[in-house]
């Protein structure tokens, strides 16, 4: 979790001359280079680190580093992506997050990707299901759900190791 801003918008007026036609017009997928619609999966561990001088969340304000997304469970495994937003305890009855979340790709075609999370995680759950709701570059159009299932989880100190199972269409 990197940073956490707020925002206040103003509204104001857009205008628009509906006479113009140039406001919007209709165009076919391959005018912005849009191929066959594929569908990914994608499968990644997650590190949420909260305690020590390394860690990766904090509660509300600013941590060190970005939450490293691994190909494998352990730490030093290849990171091929890092994870930057925030959570919220959204849930009276049960610890429940609310995630708003970004995944940069950091690797091979991906790099430079990127895919977004938008939903609640009950994280005492067994598989939490969240959906995917946009992304950028490689991910643009992207649609679709993210299954998550903590791998291991240190009661003490509140850091866990997450397994990421994505599936996406995409262009
Ligand atoms: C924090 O990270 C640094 C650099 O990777 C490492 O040398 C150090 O051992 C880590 N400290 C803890 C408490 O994990
Ligand atoms: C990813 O892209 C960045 C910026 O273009 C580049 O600096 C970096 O070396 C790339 N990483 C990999 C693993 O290709």
């Amino acid at each position: 979790m990197v940073f956490l801003s707020i925002f206040i918008w103003f509204p104001s007026s857009v205008n628009v001359s509906f006479a113009s036609s140039s406001f919007s017009r209709s165009l076919l997928p391959e005018e912005l280079g849009l191929k066959k619609q594929k569908l990914s999966h994608l499968h990644f561990y997650f590190h949420d680190i909260v305690s020590g001088r390394n860690s990766t969340a904090v509660r509300v304000a600013k941590a060190k580093m970005t939450d490293p997304l691994n190909e494998g469970p352990e730490l030093s495994s290849k990171i091929v992506d890092l994870a930057r937003g925030l959570y919220a305890s959204s849930s009276l009855s049960e610890i429940g997050l609310l995630m708003v979340k970004n995944y940069f790709f950091t690797e091979g075609k991906y790099n430079g990707s990127t895919l977004s999370v938008l939903g609640g995680n009950a994280v005492f759950s067994g598989v939490r299901e969240m959906p995917i709701v946009g992304g950028r570059r490689l991910f643009r159009f992207a649609r679709g759900y993210a299954r998550a299932r903590t791998h291991s989880l240190d009661l003490q100190t509140g850091d866990a190791v997450v397994e990421y199972n994505v599936y996406v269409f995409h262009y």
